[in-house]
Parts: structure tokens; C-alpha cells; sequence
């Protein structure tokens, strides 16, 4: 599959590129990061989000499937309101008017109610809302291990084969 990882400037940058790192080798993988994003982790890899011709900006690119994490209440607003105006609401917009597999992880603590109805109209045309939510099963025991679940659970999302966690097989240790 060639599967794009869009970074915003959300708290929790880093496990956006954890995500992108965690892609297998099989998939190509294609990585774009916002200013704001970028200015936090000084991080000069993948697209420029200023390169709006870049080929992800492109249906013909044939992407088949985008996480958008941590989505930003910003850029989340902009593609709620089909705003295109760097390469990620760009890729964004892309792959909601060609129907591929879009995840955004929207990032923020408390949500408002515009953040809400942004999620929500998202939702009704297909974008599958999975915030970064911690998991208190499946024996996780260090941060690494909490993000491997959130990142596993992004890519069952996208249709990526992992075993990045333990899946639930039933019962319960209540000792
Ligand atoms: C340290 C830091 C943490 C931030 N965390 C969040 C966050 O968790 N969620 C959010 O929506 N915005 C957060 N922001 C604000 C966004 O960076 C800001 O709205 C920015 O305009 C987003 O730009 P972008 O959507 O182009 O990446 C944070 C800003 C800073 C400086």
C-alpha cells in the first residue's frame, strides 16, 4: 500500500513518527509534518508542508490510506471546512473526495463543541476519529509499550497487518 503520515502540531508529535517508523518495509510510506509540528521536533525528514505540489497532493498519486497524528484542533477545523491550503489538508482533502482510508488522531484535552462537530461531520463521510487513547490491558507496562498499542490500533484502522499489541482474547483476572 503507499500510506501517507501526516503530522500536525498537536502535543504528542513524536508517536506520529513512531507510527510512520513502524510502517513494514513492505508498504511505501510518505511522511509530511506542519510548520508548527515541525518547529517542536526540528525534524527535517519526508515532505515540506508548503510543497503543495508535491505528488501526495494528488488523487492521481493513488495514496491508499493516510493517519493524520496528532491532528491538530486547527488543522482538524480546516479539513472539517474543506480548507486545502498546505499538503496536509491538501492530502487530507484528497483522500476524503477519493474515499481511501483516512484516520485522524485528533490531539486536545478538554474537546469543545467546535472541536466536536468538526470530528463529527468528519465521521459522517468516512474519516475514522481515533484519538491516541491509552490502554490499561494487553500487559502494557511502559510508555513504549502504551504507544505500540495506540499505533497498532491506528494501522488495524488503515487495513496495515501488525502485531504491534496483545489482542483481547477473552476473560478477565479480576485478583
Ligand atoms: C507545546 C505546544 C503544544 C500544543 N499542543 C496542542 C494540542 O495538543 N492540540 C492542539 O490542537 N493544539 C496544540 N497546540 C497549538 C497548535 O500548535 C496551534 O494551534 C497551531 O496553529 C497548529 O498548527 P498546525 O495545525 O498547522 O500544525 C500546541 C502548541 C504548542 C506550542
Amino acid at each position: 500500500m503507499k500510506i501517507i503520515v501526516g503530522v500536525s502540531g498537536a502535543s504528542g508529535a513524536s508517536l506520529g513518527l513512531k507510527a510512520y517508523d513502524l510502517i513494514p518495509s513492505e508498504h511505501q510510506r510518505f511522511l509530511v509534518i506542519s510548520d508548527n509540528a515541525r518547529a517542536v521536533l526540528k525534524n527535517e525528514e519526508g515532505y515540506k508542508n508548503d510543497d503543495i505540489a508535491a505528488p501526495i497532493a494528488s488523487g492521481s498519486f493513488g495514496a491508499d490510506a493516510m493517519l493524520l497524528a496528532p491532528c491538530s484542533m486547527n488543522t482538524l477545523a480546516k479539513i472539517a471546512c474543506g480548507i486545502a491550503d498546505n499538503l496536509i489538508t491538501r492530502a487530507a482533502s484528497v483522500m476524503i473526495k477519493e474515499k481511501r482510508r483516512f484516520t485522524i488522531a485528533p490531539r486536545e484535552a478538554p474537546f469543545d463543541p467546535i472541536a466536536l462537530e468538526n470530528m463529527l461531520k468528519l465521521s459522517r463521510v468516512g474519516v475514522i476519529i481515533a484519538p491516541p487513547i491509552l490502554c490499561y490491558y494487553a500487559d502494557r507496562k511502559t510508555i513504549d509499550d502504551m504507544e505500540r498499542f495506540i499505533v497498532g490500533k491506528w494501522f488495524d484502522l488503515l487495513g496495515v497487518k501488525n502485531d504491534l499489541y496483545k489482542r483481547w482474547s477473552g476473560g478477565v483476572n479480576l485478583d
